[in-house]
């Protein structure tokens, strides 16, 4: 089959489009046709090997997963013996990042508890946009910052995969949303049914009026001490992604300010769980969540796509078509 590969860390120059033996599912694996594919800064750290310390999980001096990509959307082809759920020509969906990458190809062999079915509203190329972001997104405002109705929060960096997944998700919740983008995007944020909107160009924090009960911390920079002095008497403030300062202060700062106050920060990483992929697929049933794709790049334009998403400013998600 033809497959994407990194054979060493690099820049997107280093991927290449190779041959390789189509995979052979084990007993509790499906094979897949893979439909779509869409990037997360993941599959950056996988493509580069940064920060350094990622490669203790990834291959300390190349990748040991040579073919990269995560979310995938496509169709079973065929079933283990000891697989359940699933049968041939069921449509669906995954994050593979826990489970070794490898869906920029024709075909991938899939854990059963890793795949759900796609959303029935959605194509592959749409669906491809969910796991990884949408589940990220899911696990921050439901389990970490344990978001309720009614409850003010801020999604600072809304506008890229994760915050456009934040926003909707917390509005679905009936939370109240302040976004924080750039201007570009401000319009962008009232159709995905933010509240407020603050333009992080232009907005002071440290002079912000408004206080939260929730504040998740996607993309940019601020100071921990202005997050916290944001936050309500029991807020919670996560730092799901930005700049590598933002995410140590909430690891070292932030369980001393925690320690310190009523209020409570801290680091945020996604665990797996087909259960929330569920979840999400019924918000996209109906209709309270969809996904926001930015651009759409043909297998044979990969490198094109790693290098807009390096760039950092998409708007929603980056996928790649697999031909047929
Ligand atoms: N903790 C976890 O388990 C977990 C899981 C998934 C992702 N993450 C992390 O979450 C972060 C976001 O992921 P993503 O998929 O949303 O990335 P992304 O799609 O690449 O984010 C791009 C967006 O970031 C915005 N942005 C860029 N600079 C900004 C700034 N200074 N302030 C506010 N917004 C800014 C851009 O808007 P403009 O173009 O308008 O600037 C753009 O819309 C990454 O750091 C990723 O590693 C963490």
């Amino acid at each position: 089959m033809k497959a994407i590969t990194t054979r060493r860390y690099g820049s997107p120059t280093v991927l290449k489009a190779e041959e390789v033996p189509d995979p052979v599912p084990k007993d509790d694996e499906l094979l897949i046709k893979v439909h779509a594919v869409s990037l997360n800064q993941a599959n950056l750290v996988l493509l580069k090997g940064k920060p350094f310390l990622a490669r203790f999980a990834y291959g300390l001096l190349k990748p040991k997963h040579i073919i990269p990509g995560s979310d995938i959307s496509g169709v079973v082809k065929a079933v283990g013996k000891q697989v359940k759920r699933f049968k041939p020509g069921d449509e669906v969906y995954a994050d593979l990042s826990n489970y070794g990458f490898g869906t920029l190809a024709e075909y991938a062999s899939v854990p059963e508890e890793a795949l759900a079915l796609k959303p029935a509203n959605l194509s592959h190329l749409q669906a491809a946009a969910v796991p990884l972001a949408s589940l990220t997104a899911l696990q921050a405002l439901r389990d970490a910052v344990r978001l309720q109705p009614g409850h003010r929060i801020m999604i600072y960096g809304s506008s890229g995969g994760v915050g456009t997944f934040a926003v909707q998700i917390a509005k679905a919740f009936g939370a109240t949303v302040t976004a924080v983008c750039s201007k570009k995007h401000k319009e962008n944020m009232k159709l995905l049914g933010a509240d407020y909107i603050l333009d992080y160009e232009k907005t002071d924090l440290t002079k912000y009026y408004r206080s939260f009960d929730a504040i998740v911390a996607i993309n940019g920079y601020q100071p921990l001490a202005t997050y916290k002095k944001l936050l309500n008497k029991n807020g919670v403030y996560v730092m799901v992604g930005g700049s590598v300062a933002q995410m140590f202060e909430a690891m070292l700062l932030g369980p001393i300010f925690t320690l310190a106050s009523s209020k409570k920060l801290g680091n945020f990483l996604k665990k797996h769980n087909t259960e929330g992929l569920a979840e999400l697929t019924n918000l996209i049933e109906e209709d309270k969540v969809r996904p926001l794709v930015d651009r759409v790049y043909p297998f044979q334009e990969c490198k094109e796509a790693f290098t807009y998403l390096d760039q950092h400013h998409a708007y929603g998600k980056v996928i790649i078509t697999i031909p047929n």
